[in-house]
This record gives structure tokens, C-alpha cells and sequence, in this order.
């Protein structure tokens, strides 16, 4: 019997006693029956062979046979911790979510993950990093699904599909389990441009932390706040470590990956254990929720551009601190199932074409990967709200369902009591004008700029930073077998920044192309409102 895991972590693993495994003093099947002996099996005689009725033998095996389940279809690999939210309340003018009232302490579980590689891939790859948090809040579950890079590779969620093929090791030889280093990666994000800028960055520092304790983290998409009066603002999240932004050098993390492939979760497991916490802080960046939902120029629906922080600063809202660690990491950390549509009243999402996708992936994939539609139910995904659906059966179903009538309403479980209506504090969408329009399968005009961002991007770099993304462009290309490919990803960097094509180019011994007038092309505005430092501070 393992230690009670409230008091162990501090946080929100709820389990009843009765639904843990591992109780009284003896072993026994799984039916409670007390074992006689689990290290042989029943044979006819000493020397015969094993008997088909030894059903422990069955059980035990049967159940081995079942351990795995499959990995995830992108982040596979992560380590997670429990913790603990603490809103300053600076938000409450914003947004009447109850956990972002002034000094609320919400209980959150943080899952860290690498995005290509498999379960059993290195830490210190170069890649995108995940950063996932559940807030367990008293109005229901909120999950911020964020990456530790603030744009995303693509525009429209339909090409997900296509950008994981792309970047997943090549399916002929199943390599390599870092992102970059192939052909296929370079092939798509050469010739759908709109990769570039999240390609940039995972090219710099930022695509090798140091630890994930000193990772940034972005909810990317633009956010809707609804403030108690009704007024709506549109917001991006940033998580900002409090122990500054850190990454590795490439030898480093090439030699780590050799050393330590657990580096990672070595790093924040030991930190948790010794007390060493882990923080973050999380700010939003206030923008005007204007009819066409731009600011400065920048397309808000457009998941490739950040609105720069000089701008926009980045005000702080509240503290997360990581005080636990998972007892069991199936458990916890595999089981977690995190979805950006789970919001709490007072939050709302905007129609951010990759953002609508992602509502309906990630509940689906769940449904396959946690074996049917219950995952709610397990421990680490339970709310910490009163649940009370009306959802009811299907495979692992574990509630013990009352009453015969579960709709409303009706006249045979006292007409269901329960109230489902707004006046008493339900979720309400924001009735956010509809354009009027026809249907239409092309992306808007306002999403054809793939290069001012990363220019900006790059330009913004110290000397330091600019030499290490040039070599790490050169070596990731240099691992590109096609050389039609490694052209048109100079072509690309050719339109971002000439002198980054020149030094990219003469690391791979090729002569540099020079830069069209790329189509489209809108630097922000310098005319800016000041939105993002007006704000009323609560
Ligand atoms: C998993 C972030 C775009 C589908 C994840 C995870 C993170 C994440 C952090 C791991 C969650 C965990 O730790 O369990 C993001 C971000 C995106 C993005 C920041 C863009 C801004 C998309 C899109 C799709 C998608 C466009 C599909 C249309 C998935 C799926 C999983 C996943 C299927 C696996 C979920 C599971 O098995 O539980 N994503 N993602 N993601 N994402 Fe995304």
C-alpha cells in the first residue's frame, strides 16, 4: 500500500480509499482471494506441464498482456507535477472566473512533454516543448494547453494531420526522434511558409531548454475574457518562469541526450523533492476586443504571429508554484487528459481556425487512447467540482448511476431538480456577432504574411543567439538528404533575412539565393494603441 496521496503531494489526487488497488496485508487475485503462492504456476506433477485451470496464472498474465495502452499520436513523452494556483485577482476586472478572484488557491496537475518523439525518446532533443495545466477550479475544470514557442506551424487545424506526418520520423525507417533533422520537416515547412516562424524558433535556444523550470510558456491562440458587466477583451496567456528563461547549448544537449535521456524529469522531479518549487507566473496580454479582432496590424485568429510585447506587456495575474510529485506515473502523468474546450464560465475561445480543431481532437483521440468515453472518471481527470451529467453507461464506467430518467425534464426522478439554465451560473458562450457570409475554403487575406515575424524574430536575437541558430540551421539541414529541399528552405530564409541566408548557406557550403518580393507581405504597424498598458490593474 502506497502513502496516502493527498498528504504526500499536497494536491488534488482525491482518491477513495476503496478505489485503490493496493490494501489489507496479504496478496491476493484480483477478486480479493488470498494467494497461497504467485511465483509458480500449477503443473501436473514437478516436472509436467502447466495446468489450463490455474486461473492466477491466467489472471496474472492476461493482465500483463493489457499493461500498455497506446502512447499519445503527438507529445508522448512527458513528466507532470501537482501544484497550486494563487490568483493575485488583478484579472477580476477582466473576467469573473472565480479562480481568477483576488488571492483564490486553485490545486493544478502541470504535464511537460517533447512533441515527436516517443515515450522512450531523449529529453534534450531539439523540439517544441508542451506545457500543459489543469486548473481543478470550483466552477469546473479549466485546461490551458499551451507550448513552451508562442506560434504554432500552421493556420488551419485541417493541416495538423499533415505537419505531424511531416515532422514524425520518417515512416520507411521510423528516424529520426528529433524533430528537424529530416527531409520530410524541412520539405513541408519549406513550402508552407506560414511554418517559418515557429520553425525559427524552435532553431534558437528556445528549441533546447535547459530545464522545464525555465521554460516560457504561451497559450498561443488569442483568448475571450467576459468581465461580470458583460464586456469581453481578448487575451493571450504567457506562462513566465520565475527562475528567469534558461536553454542548453547544442553540445550540451547532445551530450546529455547520450548521458541522461531523462534529464527533464530528473530535473523536476528532484527539484520538487527537494523542495525547490517550481514557478511560473501567469500574465495575459490585454488586447481590445475590436469587430475585426486585429491589433496593430496583426490578425489575432492567426496562430503564426505573436503580438510583440513592447506593445502589449505582458501583466501578471497570479502564481503557479509545483509542489508535488505524481505517485504513479501511469496513473497521473499517462492518464492525464487535457482539452483547450475545457473553459469555465467567464473564458471563451475565439474562432481562431486552429484553436475550433483542436476542440474536437482532443476528446476524440482520448475516447481511442484511454479506452472509451469515461476517462473523465479517473482520478487525475476528475473534477473538482460537483459533476452531475447526465451522461450515462459506455465502456469503464465506474459511477453507479441513480434514478431511471436521466434527461429534463421529466416526470419520474421528481422532474430532475437540477437547474441548467444562465441566470443561476451557467457557461455561456459570448454572442459574438456572426460575418455575414458564404462558405468558404481559403485562408484570409490577413494570414499571407509568413516572413515579417520571424525577421522581427531573428533581428531581435543577441549576436550570441543569432550564431547558434545559424548553426543549428545549418547542421539540421545539413542532415536533409534532398538538396532541392535545403534550396527552398534558403529560399525561405532568403525572404526572412539575407545575411541569416548568407551564414546559413555558407555553413552548408552552397551559394545563397537571393530574396524575392515575397507577396503579401504587412509590417506591423507602428501606429499602435496603447491597449496593453492601460488596463485597469484590480
Ligand atoms: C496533445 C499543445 C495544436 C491535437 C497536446 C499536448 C499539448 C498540445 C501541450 C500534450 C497534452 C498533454 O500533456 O497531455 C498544442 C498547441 C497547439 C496544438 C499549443 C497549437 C497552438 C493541435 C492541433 C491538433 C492537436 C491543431 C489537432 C487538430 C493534439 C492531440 C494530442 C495533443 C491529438 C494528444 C492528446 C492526448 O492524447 O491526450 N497538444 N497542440 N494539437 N494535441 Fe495539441
Amino acid at each position: 500500500r502506497g502513502p496516502d496521496p493527498v498528504s504526500a503531494t499536497g494536491v488534488p489526487l482525491d482518491v477513495p480509499q476503496s478505489a485503490r488497488s493496493q490494501s489489507g496485508a496479504y496478496l491476493t487475485t484480483s477478486q480479493g482471494t488470498r494467494l497461497p503462492d504467485t511465483d509458480h504456476s500449477l503443473k501436473a506433477g514437478d516436472r509436467g506441464p502447466i495446468l489450463l485451470r490455474d486461473h492466477h496464472l491466467r489472471e496474472k498474465i492476461t493482465h500483463f498482456d493489457h499493461e500498455r495502452i497506446p502512447e499519445r499520436v503527438v507529445h508522448a513523452r512527458g513528466a507532470a507535477a501537482h501544484g497550486v494556483f494563487r490568483s493575485y485577482g488583478s484579472a477580476s476586472s477582466l473576467t469573473f472566473a472565480g479562480f481568477l478572484a483576488e488571492d483564490v488557491e486553485t490545486p493544478v496537475f502541470v504535464r511537460f512533454s517533447t512533441v515527436l518523439g516517443s515515450r522512450g525518446s531523449a529529453d534534450t532533443v531539439r523540439d517544441t516543448r508542451g506545457f500543459a495545466v489543469k486548473f481543478y477550479t470550483a466552477e469546473g475544470t479549466f485546461d490551458l494547453v499551451g507550448n513552451n514557442i508562442p506560434v504554432f506551424f500552421i493556420q488551419d487545424a485541417i493541416k495538423f494531420p499533415d505537419v505531424v506526418h511531416a515532422a514524425k520520423p520518417h515512416p520507411d525507417r521510423e528516424i529520426p526522434q528529433a524533430q528537424s533533422a529530416h527531409d520530410t520537416f524541412w520539405d513541408f515547412v519549406s513550402l508552407h511558409t506560414e511554418a517559418q516562424h515557429h520553425t525559427m524558433w524552435n532553431m534558437s535556444d528556445r528549441g533546447i531548454p535547459r530545464s522545464y523550470r525555465t521554460m516560457e510558456g504561451f497559450g498561443i491562440h488569442t483568448f475571450r475574457l467576459i468581465a461580470a458587466d458583460g464586456s469581453t477583451t481578448l487575451v493571450k496567456w504567457h506562462w513566465k518562469p520565475v527562475a528567469g528563461v534558461h536553454s542548453l547549448v547544442w553540445e550540451e544537449a547532445q551530450l546529455i541526450s547520450g548521458m541522461d535521456p531523462d534529464f527533464h524529469r530528473r530535473d523536476l522531479a528532484d527539484a520538487i523533492e527537494a523542495g525547490a518549487y517550481p514557478q511560473w507566473e501567469l500574465g495575459v496580454q490585454v488586447l481590445e476586443d475590436t469587430a475585426d479582432q486585429t491589433y496593430a496590424g496583426i490578425d489575432l485568429l492567426d496562430p503564426t504571429k505573436i503580438v510583440p510585447e513592447e506593445l502589449a506587456p505582458v501583466q501578471p495575474i497570479g502564481l503557479l508554484t509545483l509542489t508535488g510529485n505524481p505517485i504513479n506515473y501511469f496513473a497521473e502523468t499517462e492518464q492525464v487528459a487535457f482539452h483547450p474546450g475545457n473553459l469555465v464560465p467567464g473564458i471563451d475561445v475565439t474562432d481562431d481556425p486552429l484553436l475550433a480543431g483542436r476542440l474536437f481532437s482532443y476528446i476524440d483521440t482520448q475516447i481511442t487512447r484511454l479506452g472509451g468515453p469515461n476517462f473523465g472518471q479517473l482520478p487525475i481527470n476528475r473534477p473538482q467540482a460537483p459533476v452531475n451529467d447526465m451522461l450515462r453507461d459506455g465502456m469503464h464506467q465506474t459511477a453507479v448511476h441513480g434514478g431511471v430518467a436521466p434527461y429534463r425534464p421529466n416526470s419520474l426522478d421528481g422532474g430532475c431538480p437540477f437547474t441548467a439554465d444562465a441566470a443561476s451560473g451557467g457557461y455561456v458562450e459570448v454572442a459574438q456577432p456572426l460575418p455575414a457570409s458564404q462558405k468558404v475554403r481559403a485562408a484570409p487575406a490577413s494570414f499571407a504574411d509568413h516572413f515579417s515575424q520571424p525577421r522581427i524574430f531573428y533581428r531581435s536575437l543577441t549576436e550570441v543567439e543569432q550564431q547558434h541558430l545559424i548553426e543549428a540551421y545549418s547542421f539540421e539541414l545539413s542532415k536533409c538528404y534532398e538538396e532541392t529541399i535545403r534550396l527552398r528552405q534558403l529560399q525561405a530564409l532568403a525572404e526572412i533575412d539575407t545575411e541569416l541566408c548568407a551564414a546559413v548557406a555558407a555553413g552548408l557550403g552552397v551559394e545563397a539565393p537571393s530574396a524575392s518580393e515575397p507577396p503579401g507581405e504587412v509590417e506591423p504597424s507602428p501606429a499602435l494603441s496603447q491597449v496593453g498598458g492601460e488596463w485597469p490593474v484590480a
